[in-house]
Formats: structure tokens, sequence, C-alpha cells
């Protein structure tokens, strides 16, 4: 006979998920009700409310998508790019390389603007870019690139967008409840994120948030969306603010009351307080790495705290690493992506996971594995 499934208990420091709370699922496992039952409607706002608090908008159009970062990746080009739309995609690791896939399936022009992995886009070339393609109809960039942990500046490319008329895009997976996302402040247009980050709950469900004039952009095509699931015209017949909600898809109902929960916590730490507990956390991981001899690879002021890229020490075998720490310690951190493949270890402390118990657990853990000292002490000394 086939057994139950019963996962074996890690302390997830990985790019994502991350640690649930134990708050988040004992509520996920309350019993499940229908999904448009009154009681759950009710919930339903309550979870627009507490997203709009988390993504600092007023925006009516924040809702979470039923399904991974990914959906609300592509719920935000789906509806927001046409067939001939020009739209500038700033690349600086994984995340915006999918988002110029994105783009083309919608039968969009990528108009491409790199820069090297562990850096943050750079708004001097996204300008350029604007300069010889004054037709582009948005800009999308990674606010925080889990695939190498550097933070681009949000502000300044959404306003670069405004100046040349054109939608911002952001992808706030990693970003949002780790540090400051601040959607009003921006003037950001179309920003999705994920929740099993620094939100903490189970992955499967994708936060987004649209501006008014996102919307009017929505209002105004003249092609259908091409996706039935992620049109968002639709998806409000559902999630919008009316107590008369139309079928559209049935949500899933115990991961919302996680969502709710993990929004709750957020709410009552306060995010200025959730955003310093990961820079406090961060730096006593970096000066403990620091004192083993390992270097992150994005430089200090452009670094994420939720995610630490270290590189690999020259003759160290980085996956031999990562399996002994499984094995022996039950703590699981991230391999590199693409071009950063066997060349770094991702260290996540993201929502949840981002405590000084982890910090020293994983410091004395890589102490153990690599043969090396200090780490711990000098994350001691930090916190
Ligand atoms: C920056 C970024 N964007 C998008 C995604 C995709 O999210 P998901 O894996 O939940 O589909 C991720 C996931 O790691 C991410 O880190």
């Amino acid at each position: 006979m086939t057994q139950s499934f019963h996962p074996p208990v890690r302390t997830l420091m990985g790019p994502g998920p991350s640690d649930v709370n134990p708050r988040i699922l004992e509520a996920l496992s309350r019993p499940t009700i229908g999904h448009l039952d009154p009681a759950f409607v009710g919930l339903m706002n309550e979870v627009k409310h507490l997203l709009q608090f988390a993504f600092q908008t007023d925006s009516a159009l924040t809702m979470p998508v039923s399904a991974p970062g990914s959906a609300g990746m592509e719920a935000c080009f789906a509806n927001l790019v046409s067939k001939g739309d020009k739209v500038i995609v700033a690349q600086n690791g994984v995340f915006g390389g999918r988002m110029k896939e994105n783009v083309e399936l919608c039968g969009g022009e990528a108009v491409m603007v790199q820069d090297d992995w562990g850096m943050p886009v750079d708004s001097q070339k996204v300008q350029e870019a604007f300069k010889n393609h004054p037709d582009a109809r948005a800009l999308a960039f990674v606010h925080a690139e889990t695939s190498t942990g550097a933070r681009s500046d949000a502000a300044e490319l959404c306003g670069l967008a405004r100046d040349y008329d054109a939608l911002s895009i952001v992808d706030c997976v990693t970003s949002l409840g780790g540090i400051e996302v601040d959607v009003r402040g921006w003037g950001a247009d179309a920003v999705y994120s994920g929740s099993q980050k620094c939100l903490s709950c189970v992955p499967g469900i994708s936060p987004v948030t649209f501006s008014e004039r996102a919307q009017e952009t929505i209002r105004q095509r003249s092609q259908p969306v091409q996706s039935w699931f992620l049109d968002m015209d639709l998806v409000m017949a559902y999630w919008g603010e009316s107590t008369q909600r139309a079928y559209h898809h049935t949500a899933p109902v115990n991961s919302i009351y996680a969502l709710h929960e993990s929004l709750i916590i957020l709410e009552e730490e306060g995010l200025e307080n959730a955003w310093s507990r990961h820079l406090a956390n961060h730096q006593a991981l970096a000066a403990g790495l620091e004192a083993l001899g390992l270097e992150l690879i994005v430089p200090e002021h452009h670094r994420l705290p939720q995610l630490n890229t270290v590189a690999v020490p020259d003759g160290v075998d980085e996956a031999a690493v990562r399996r002994q720490l499984l094995d022996e310690f039950q703590l699981e951190i991230g391999a590199g992506l693409g071009p950063l493949a066997g060349k770094v270890w991702r260290i996540g402390l993201m929502g949840y996971a981002s405590n000084r118990k982890n910090v020293l657990f994983c410091l004395g853990a890589l102490e153990a594995t690599l043969d090396r000292s200090g780490g711990v002490s000098a994350a001691r000394s930090a916190l």
C-alpha cells in the first residue's frame, strides 16, 4: 500500500519557498467552506485590503491570482501588452529573461537592456533605450532579482517610465514584505508578487495590483486578452468590491486563509519593522560569511537582505556542500541559476525564516561543512 506523505522537517534558507510560519499552517488546516459562502466573500474583501496595505497602494484592482508568481507575471503582460507593442525589458538575471518571453508571447517586441548578473538595472541605459524607442509602451524590470540577490531602484525606474509616458511592470516576487515596496510612491502600474518568499505563506498564490493607468489600458484594449484565466476583466467580476460575485474559478479557499494569516502577521509586525528585521539579520549573516572567508557577489549597497548570493570558493564542490547541509543539518540553501550555476550558493533569509537562530544555525552548519571557523562569533557580535 502507498503510504501518506510526511515530509522531512527542513529549515528552508534557499530562494523560496521559505519556512512557513506555524500560524499560517494552522490557518491552512481550518475547515474548507464554499468559495461563494458569505463568510468567504468577507474574507476576500479583507485579503484585498491587506494586500493594499502590503503593496502600499489604494488601487481597487489589487488581489491574489490563484496560481504562483509566474501567473502573476503572465497576468501583467497578457493584460497590458497587445500585438505590436514595444516593451523595454531590463534584464539582470533569470527573471528578466522570462519577462522577454512573456512580451513575445503576447505578440509584442521586447527591447532588451542588459546588465551584468549581480548588478542592479542601470537607469542610464534604460533612459537611453527610451530615447531610442520613444514609442515604447511599457518598461518591465525585476525589483528583487532572486537569481542574483541584486536590488534595483524601483522608484527611479518607474519614474523614468512615467517621464516617457510608458507603463511600468514590476516583479516584486521576492521583495514584498522583505524590503520597501511602495507602489503608490513609485507610481508603479502593474506589480506582482508571490506568497512563498517574504510573506512566508505556502506557495501557489500571486498577489497583483494594477494602477488606474494600467486599468485604463486594459479597458482600451482592442484585442482580446490571450488568456481566459488571467483576463483581469473576468477575474474582477469575481474579486471585485461587489457583494454579487460572479463565479469565475474556484478560489483555493484554504490557501486564501493562509495568505490572510500571513498578511495579518505582516500588519501586526508593521512594514518598517519587517524591513529592518530582514536588514539586521542580513548584516549579521554577511558579517559571518565574511569571517568564514566567503564573498557575496553583489556590491554591498545593492544587496537584497532576503537573498544572499555567495561565491563558491575555488576547489569546493558546490553541490556536495548543499547535499551535506541537507543530509546532516536538514538545511536547504539554493544553487545558482543560468550562468551562475555551480558558481554560487543562494542563502535566503525570508519572512519567518529571517531570524537570529537561522543566521547562527546556517553559519554553524557552513563552518562544520567547510571546516572553517569564526562565522558564528562574527554574526553574534553583529547581532
Ligand atoms: C523574481 C521572481 N519572479 C518570478 C518568480 C516565479 O514565481 P513562482 O515560482 O511562484 O511561479 C520567482 C520565483 O522564484 C522569482 O523569484
